[in-house]
């Protein structure tokens, strides 16, 4: 069977949900946002009042947790057993805390075998997150580290949120969250820096159309 698996990894605001979104549809094929799983982890651990200090409880209960994501690139559900937290796992208080997860070891391994399990099923997936050019998949076809300058990411970040909720949020905290959110995570993997054989793409300068097109290319130069 011919497999195809396109891995992209960058920091929040690196624009790398929505971009991977548009080209998974553009080609038909599945989309796997492994930002969500920890964050659908992270809502369930507050859902059970799971201390997120106590690091083996967490673990149980990311070892239990009943996760359903959808891949189709259009219609993103993501459910906990028969609730659906598609909105619920972007609220502030999931941003957070989510950090806390990512860097719990056994629980950061389970999801991982999760997400090797939906891209192993899959004939041609776009998977995004933080670690899947390097552990995740690092055998996939195309591999790239999608970037952006921190002005870049904070303008973007700031738009998303005034689109949620309109919110008021001011431009400093927001600065404060997304550095702070970044170096809490880079003690779970490295996405600062390009592995070997790993193309980066930086997204400052171009547009949502340029960058868009730019991983299209590299996909079909693979296909
Ligand atoms: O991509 P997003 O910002 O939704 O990811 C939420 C959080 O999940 C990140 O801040 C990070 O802590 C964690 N994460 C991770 N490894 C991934 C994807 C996300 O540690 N592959």
């Amino acid at each position: 069977k011919n497999r195809l698996i396109i891995a992209v990894d960058g920091p929040s605001g690196s624009g790398k949900s929505s971009v991977c979104r548009a080209v998974a549809t553009q080609f038909g094929a599945d989309y796997l946002d492994t930002g969500a799983m920890y964050r659908a982890a992270t809502w369930y651990c507050l859902d059970q009042q799971v201390d997120l200090d106590d690091e083996d409880a967490v673990a149980v209960a990311v070892e239990e947790l009943p996760l359903n994501i959808s891949t189709d690139p259009e219609h993103q559900i993501i459910c906990v057993d028969q609730t659906d937290v598609t909105e619920a796992i972007r609220e502030p208080r999931i941003s957070e805390a989510v950090s806390e997860v990512a860097t719990n070891r056994k629980a950061r391994q389970l999801l991982i075998n999760a997400q090797r399990r939906i891209i192993d099923e899959s004939g041609f997936i776009v998977a995004e997150g933080r670690d899947i050019t390097t552990v995740v998949a690092p055998d996939a076809q195309v591999r790239v580290l999608l970037t952006a300058s921190a002005e870049a990411r904070l303008r973007r970040r700031g738009l998303q949120l005034e689109a949620a909720s309109g919110a008021a949020e001011t431009q400093e905290a927001l600065r404060r969250q997304v550095l702070e959110r970044d170096k809490k995570d880079s003690k779970a993997s490295n996405f600062t820096e390009a592995a070997d054989g790993v193309a980066v793409l930086d997204s400052s300068d171009l547009t949502f159309e340029e960058t868009v097109n730019s991983l299209i290319t590299r996909i079909d130069d693979v296909r």
